[in-house]
């Protein structure tokens, strides 16, 4: 018997969270956990972040009979809180990680580095850094799966920003490359889409896929031509809605009580 993969979709913010499950011990691990947020910015007084697709995971987990071994975030995600904090306090024996080399990272339990093992019971993964989009960015593999994060978006999308402090496209090129070293056939999913053209939003594409067709780094571009593709679009993006609330709050893996306080003290600051 193998590991068995849930995706969940949190459509506010187009992101995928997923449960590794090991349906021998049942036992699991949490990736990517997401707060669900307004369609408006806070500063147009929206609503508090909600815990409606967390709640669905915390929901299959009780109807499936699983303990939650591991709450893990392959990065500081710069759209939406994280759903770590707020699972954290309902799942007390469940540990939280993410990736040592992030700044400032504080609250959680455990902090990664390359190659560290994530267990669940006798079937464990492992830790790949895989930094640029931010410098603390990791990737979670299990037999021949790859959480990748936003190290790669669909092919038809190329890849994440590197735009935060601490990004570096030249970095995540690097990133790429391990990725795209891997066998042909390896899972990769992906923790953000957007569908698009016609289609439907997807999760999970493979090392083949992306090497023959992802826009920025398929077709073995060059890492002269990647950087400069990746600089001039992210002079054309503008700051996540969220972002002023999500990446403080992700930093110190926040609950609702204490995102639901800094969201209060902005709205205060704000001019009338
Ligand atoms: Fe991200």
């Amino acid at each position: 018997m193998s590991l068995t993969i849930h995706p969940f979709f949190e459509p506010s913010t187009g992101s995928y969270s997923f449960i590794v499950a090991n349906p021998e011990s049942k036992c699991c691990a949490i990736i990517d956990a997401a707060l669900s947020v307004s369609e408006k910015s806070a500063r147009e007084g929206a609503d508090k972040p909600n815990t409606d697709s967390a709640d669905l995971m915390l929901d299959w987990i009780e109807a499936h009979g699983f303990v939650v071994r591991w709450l893990l975030d392959t990065h500081i995600h710069a759209d939406r809180p994280s759903a770590t904090g707020y699972l954290k306090s309902k799942l007390l024996c469940a540990q939280s990680a993410i990736g040592a080399l992030m700044p400032n990272i504080s609250g959680y339990d455990v902090l990664l580095r390359d190659g560290d093992k994530i267990c669940l019971d006798h079937m464990c993964g492992r830790v790949i850094e895989t930094p640029g989009h931010t410098p603390g960015c990791v990737s979670f593999q299990f037999d021949d799966c790859v959480f990748v994060g936003d190290t790669l978006f669909m092919p038809d999308t190329g890849t994440a920003r590197c735009d935060f402090p601490g990004s570096c496209p030249y970095v995540l090129y690097e990133s790429i490359q391990k990725i795209l070293s891997m066998p042909d056939d390896t899972r990769l999913y992906i923790c953000h889409d957007y569908g698009g053209d016609g289609r439907r939003n997807r999760f999970v594409t493979t090392v083949k896929e992306q090497r023959e067709k992802n826009i920025h780094v398929g077709k073995q571009a060059s890492i002269e031509k990647f950087v400069d593709l990746r600089t001039k679009r992210d002079k054309t993006l503008s700051t996540p809605r969220w972002a002023d609330i999500a990446i403080p709050a992700n930093l110190k893996c926040m609950g609702l009580t204490a995102i639901a306080s800094l969201l209060s003290e902005r709205v205060v600051q704000e001019p009338h």
